[in-house]
């Protein structure tokens, strides 16, 4: 059987950068809340005109992850999106990405998995690839978190903790023993759907009954979080799917050189390095300058430990996520 290396990552966040400070001016919040409950000091958002949607963001990761990879879009067979904020509300952004990089007519999914999102879509491809059935496959989470957010006191709970951005792997057939996605492993919990979610517009509230109801609280076309309960589920799961991961490769945590978590939250990040007993240097954050970016958060976090030389040839790295649905992964990899 075949497995799956990574030979190209990429990522790209919009140019405008919003502080905590900034935030304060338009809502009622202050950056030592902000820093004390997150550890986020500021995040990217997209800027009317500046020419970035999810999608398109998602092609500026996309091109250079396959320039990394020494590949052509010609040479893609599959694309895979991951995002909770596409362009539209159907199609995904797959086809968009297909047709921006002027790709043949291969096949696009779209994964909707919030924050497990990029670890979800590892997973399809490696499935896809271990099979034989391609060689080459576009991974991309992208995220437009800003457009949709409550920048008012109301929303501040939940906004101040999203920023845009994407991240992009090219995952590629590799005969090589031992080498390459060791394993992948998934968990939904649907029980909990509502405790993250965003409800409408959807078949269940549509536009004109959000507007006939036009509640004061709780509205429906903006995100909702029970904070504190994601967060007690957040590092729970956390740990059970990196245990089941390093299990089902006979190793330890003793053995993760790097741990690459969805940048949720630092604390949430900083009481999994404590689970596991791990150094700074085993656990790369970046949230503190992009907030969460969700399906984007592990890509962008990726790319740039790689691209600071935190990776190597050899090294056991561990992506692994936890968010909406809920649902939460892990993927192993051998560098
Ligand atoms: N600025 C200032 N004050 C705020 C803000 C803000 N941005 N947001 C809320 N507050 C206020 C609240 O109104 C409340 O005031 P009150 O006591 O007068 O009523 C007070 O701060 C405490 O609010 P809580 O919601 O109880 O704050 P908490 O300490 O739980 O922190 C947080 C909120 C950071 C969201 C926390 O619950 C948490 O870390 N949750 C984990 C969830 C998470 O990180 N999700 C990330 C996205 S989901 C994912 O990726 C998995």
């Amino acid at each position: 059987m075949y497995t799956s290396k990574i030979s190209g990552l990429g990522s790209y966040v919009p140019e405008n950068v919003v502080t905590n400070d900034d935030l304060s001016k338009i809502m009622d919040t202050n950056d030592a809340w902000i820093q004390e409950r997150t550890g986020i000091k500021e995040r990217r958002h997209i800027k009317k005109g500046d020419g970035n949607s999810t999608s398109i963001m998602g092609v500026k990761a996309a091109k250079i992850a396959l320039e990394r990879a020494n590949l052509t879009s010609d040479d893609i067979e599959l694309i895979i999106f991951a995002t909770l904020s596409p362009d539209m509300y159907f199609p995904g952004g797959g086809v968009r990405v297909q047709e921006m990089m002027n790709m043949k007519t291969i096949p696009a999914i779209d994964v909707r998995n919030q924050c497990s999102g990029f670890v979800y879509a590892i997973s399809v491809a490696d499935q896809f690839i271990k099979t034989g059935m391609y060689k080459n496959v576009l991974v991309i989470g992208s995220e437009n978190h800003s457009g949709g957010l409550d920048m008012t006191t109301r929303g501040r709970g939940v906004s101040v903790i999203f920023g845009d951005g994407a991240g992009a792997a090219v995952l590629t057939r590799s005969e090589e023993e031992g080498k390459g996605i060791l394993s992948t492993h998934l968990h939904s919990e649907g029980a909990h759907a509502k405790e993250l979610s965003l409800e409408g517009p959807s078949t269940e509230h549509w536009v004109p009954e959000i507007i006939a109801e036009n509640p004061q609280e709780n509205i429906p076309y903006y995100p909702y979080m029970n904070g504190q309960f994601v967060f007690k589920n957040a590092v729970v799961r956390f740990s059970e799917v990196i245990n089941e991961g390093l299990q089902a490769n006979n190793r330890t945590a003793s053995d993760i050189d790097m741990l690459i978590p969805h940048q949720a939250n630092l604390r949430i990040s900083q009481f999994v390095q404590k689970q596991f007993k791990l150094s700074d240097d085993q656990v790369y954050n970046n949230i503190q300058k992009y907030g969460n970016t969700t399906a984007a958060s592990i890509p962008i976090a990726l790319t740039e430990a790689w691209e600071e030389g935190k990776i190597k040839d050899g090294d056991l790295v561990v992506l692994a996520a936890f968010g909406s649905g809920f649902t939460w992964g892990s993927a192993i990899i051998k560098w």
